[in-house]
C-alpha cells in the first residue's frame, strides 16, 4: 500500500523534461544543461580544510538542533545581513540547523499542520509556480495545497491577502519565497510586513523561503524577520508567526554540503525540534563546523553574487530588446516568456543543445490561467555556468527566439 497522497503528487519536473526531450536529438556536439539550479562554481576551499580539522568528530552523534557554534554563527549572520538589532536572534531559541532548506521546508509543514482547523480541512498556502517541495509537504501533511497565482499581475509573487478569509482562517502555514524561484522576484519590506500582519491576524505561520537571499542584483532583499520586527508593537514578540529558511547551497555554491537553517518564532521552532528529534538527519559535526565557518565569511558570498550579477548583465544585453525578458531581481534563474514553453524547450534543445525547463512543469494547472497553467508561456533558464558558457547559451536561445512564430 502506498499513501494515496504520494500517488497524487505530479512527479518531478525533471522526469517530465526527460520524457519531453528523450526522442529529440540535439544538432550540436556539446549540449549545455541549464535546467537544474545547481551552481557550477567551485565550492570554497575552506570547507575541505575545516572538515579535515574536525575529522576527530566523525564518531559523535550530532545534536538534533545543530551545534551551538553553528547556531551562533547563523544568528550572527542574520544580524549582519539583515541589520537586525544585536542580540535579537537568540541562537538557542530562534535557530535550528537543517540539512539543507528542502528537508526543513518539508518537515516544518508536517510539524505545523493539524489535520483540521476549526472543523475544516487545514490549508497550506503557496505560490504558483512553486518549488516542488512546497506542494508535496502540504499534500503529505493531509492539508489542502492552496496554489496562489504569481504572475505579472501580482508582481510575480502570490497575493495571499486577496484570498477568501475562510481560506486564510484555516491556513496553518503560508509558504512564500523571496527572491523567488523561478521568477527571481523580490518582496520589499512593505509587502513582507503586510504578510506578517496577515499571518498574525489569521493565526498561521509565514514560512519564508529565503534560500536565494544572498544573490541579488539591485537592492538587497529584506528578510521576513525584518518584517516581523516592523509589524510588532514595543514589547511584542518580533518573530511571532514568522519562520525563515536559509541555505548554503546557493550562497556558498555548496549544495553537496546539505546545509541550511531555520530561524524565527520560538514556539514553532520548539515544536519543530520535537519532530526533528524523531525524523531529521542531523548534520555531522565536521560539516557543522565547515557550515559555521561559511556563515562567518561574507567575502566568498559577495564574490558569488558578483559572478551572478555578471551573468544577469549578459542576459540584459542579449535580451535587451526582447519584450518577454524579465530581469531577475535575485536568484539565478531567467523566467522568459516565449509563447509556448514546451514547444520552445524542445526547439532550443534540438537546434542549440541547451536544456531548459518549460514553465508549466514548475506550476500546477489552473483553469483560470491562460492555457490552463500559469507557467505555460514561460521557460526557466538556470544561469549556473561560467560567463562564457552562459553567454554562448543565451545567444543561441536568443537566435532561436528570433526564428520562433510564437
Ligand atoms: C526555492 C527553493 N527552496 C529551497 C531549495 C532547497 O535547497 P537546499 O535544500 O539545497 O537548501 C531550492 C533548491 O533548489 C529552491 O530552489
Amino acid at each position: 500500500m502506498v499513501n494515496p497522497a504520494l500517488e497524487r503528487l505530479p512527479g518531478s519536473a525533471f522526469v517530465r523534461l526527460r520524457e519531453l526531450l528523450g526522442p529529440v536529438v540535439p544538432q550540436v556536439e556539446t549540449p549545455i544543461s541549464m535546467s537544474i539550479g545547481e551552481p557550477q562554481l567551485p565550492p570554497p576551499a575552506l570547507i575541505a580544510d575545516v572538515v579535515a580539522a574536525h575529522a576527530h568528530l566523525w564518531n559523535r552523534y550530532p545534536p538534533n538542533e545543530g551545534t551551538p557554534e553553528l547556531r551562533a554563527a547563523c544568528a550572527r549572520w542574520l544580524a549582519r545581513r539583515f541589520g537586525l538589532p544585536a542580540g535579537l536572534v537568540d541562537p538557542e531559541r530562534h535557530v535550528l540547523s537543517a540539512t539543507g532548506s528542502r528537508e526543513a521546508l518539508y518537515l516544518f509543514v508536517q510539524a505545523m499542520t493539524p489535520p483540521e482547523s476549526g472543523g475544516r480541512r487545514a490549508a497550506v498556502l503557496m505560490p504558483n509556480p512553486y518549488y516542488q517541495v512546497y506542494r508535496a509537504a502540504a499534500e503529505m501533511a493531509g492539508a489542502e495545497a492552496v496554489l496562489v497565482p504569481a504572475t505579472a499581475a501580482t508582481g510575480y509573487l502570490p497575493d495571499f491577502a486577496a484570498l477568501d478569509p475562510e481560506i486564510l482562517d484555516r491556513a496553518a502555514v503560508a509558504i512564500f519565497c523571496s527572491p523567488s524561484n523561478p521568477e527571481g522576484a523580490q518582496a520589499d519590506l512593505g509587502r513582507l510586513t503586510e504578510l506578517v500582519r496577515l499571518a498574525r491576524r489569521h493565526g498561521f505561520v509565514l514560512a519564508c523561503d529565503e534560500c536565494y537571499s544572498e544573490l541579488y542584483f539591485g537592492d538587497a532583499p529584506p528578510s521576513a524577520l525584518n518584517a516581523g520586527l516592523a509589524a510588532a508593537a514595543p514589547g511584542e514578540d518580533p518573530f511571532a508567526n514568522v519562520v525563515v529558511f536559509h541555505s548554503l547551497s546557493k550562497r556558498s555554491s555548496a549544495p553537496g554540503l546539505r546545509s541550511g537553517f531555520v530561524a524565527g518564532d520560538a514556539a514553532a521552532l520548539k515544536a519543530f525540534l520535537k519532530l526533528r528529534s524523531y525524523a531529521c538527519v542531523q548534520m555531522p559535526m565536521p560539516l557543522a563546523a565547515a557550515s559555521a565557518a561559511l556563515w562567518d565569511d561574507d567575502a566568498h558570498a559577495a564574490a558569488n553574487r558578483a559572478h551572478y550579477a555578471r551573468l544577469v548583465a549578459a542576459a540584459d544585453r542579449i535580451f535587451a530588446d526582447y519584450p518577454g525578458y524579465l530581469r531577475p531581481q535575485g536568484g539565478f534563474f531567467l523566467w522568459l516568456a516565449v509563447g509556448d514553453g514546451e514547444a520552445f524547450t524542445r526547439r532550443v534543445w534540438q537546434h542549440c543543445g541547451v536544456r531548459i525547463v518549460p514553465g508549466r512543469y514548475l506550476a500546477a494547472d489552473d483553469p483560470a490561467a491562460p492555457h490552463g497553467n500559469p507557467g505555460h508561456a514561460h521557460v526557466r533558464i538556470a544561469l549556473v555556468h561560467d560567463e562564457a558558457t552562459v553567454t554562448r547559451a543565451l545567444e543561441a536561445i536568443r537566435a532561436c527566439l528570433d526564428h520562433t512564430d510564437g
